[in-house]
């Protein structure tokens, strides 16, 4: 029997799900997981070890991925490759433009899947990605399913950058992100019994605020 409390917070590219995750669990004492930070690890090691996509198979993503692990800090897990964090290499573009075909690989999410499961095994967690409530954790005890309008996306990206920014730049971001909801758009579905919580006009305190009270409402 499963002792552990599991909050899932799913949602789209750029939703929030990973600030909020990280807020959530401060706010309940919980660690975060973000399922994201491993698929990004396992396509940081498998650039280094073959810079050229196309030659990417199942086979060679898993075996450059051996070097991943995910260690737990004060609050949050965070995955290291070769015993190294790496967290400024994985949010760069390039393991950006290429994370999505690296997902697309079943072995790959079994690989993720299973550190995830085996990371909430230990602790109460708040975990964020895409099918968290659908295929990893079906059980969790609260759903949420985060959306925004896509150009409000691609804006808080580039806020989150701290670049200065134009029109172009936010027309060019905003057209990523759909992309990347194009390619991604078969795992990001919201569960039946998730919340769907629409952020385009929430702050990240409200949308901090309102998980946290569905938590509190549901468990008391
Ligand atoms: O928050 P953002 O969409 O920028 O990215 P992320 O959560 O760091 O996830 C990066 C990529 O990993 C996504 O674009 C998906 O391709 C993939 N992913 C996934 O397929 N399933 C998950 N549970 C989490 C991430």
């Amino acid at each position: 029997m499963r002792r552990t409390s599991i909050i899932a917070i799913d949602g789209p590219a750029a939703s929030g799900k990973s600030s909020t995750a990280q807020m959530v669990a401060e706010k309940l004492d919980y660690l975060h997981v973000d399922s994201g930070s491993l698929y990004r690890a396992a396509t940081a090691a498998i650039l280094r070890a073959q810079p050229n996509p196309d030659e990417w198979t199942e086979r060679s993503v898993l075996d450059a991925a051996r070097g991943v692990e995910l260690r737990a800090a004060r609050t949050s897990f965070y995955p290291v490759l070769d015993n190294r964090a790496i967290e400024e290499e994985i949010r760069g573009a390039d393991v950006t433009r290429n994370v999505s075909r690296v997902a697309q690989m079943p072995r790959v999410r079994e690989w993720v899947n299973a550190k995830v499961r085996d990371a909430a095994a230990s602790s109460n967690v708040v975990v964020d990605g895409r099918d968290m409530g659908t295929v990893v954790f079906p059980e969790a005890d609260l759903k949420i399913f985060l959306v925004a309008d896509s150009r409000e996306r691609a804006a808080r990206r580039l806020r989150q950058r701290g670049t200065p920014t134009s029109e172009k730049l936010l027309d060019d971001e905003t057209l990523r992100i759909i992309e990347r909801d194009a390619r991604d758009a078969r795992q990001t579905v919201p569960a039946a019994d998730a919340a769907i919580i629409d952020t385009t006009s929430l702050t990240q305190r409200e949308q901090v605020e309102r998980i946290v009270n569905l938590w509190i409402e549901q468990s008391g």
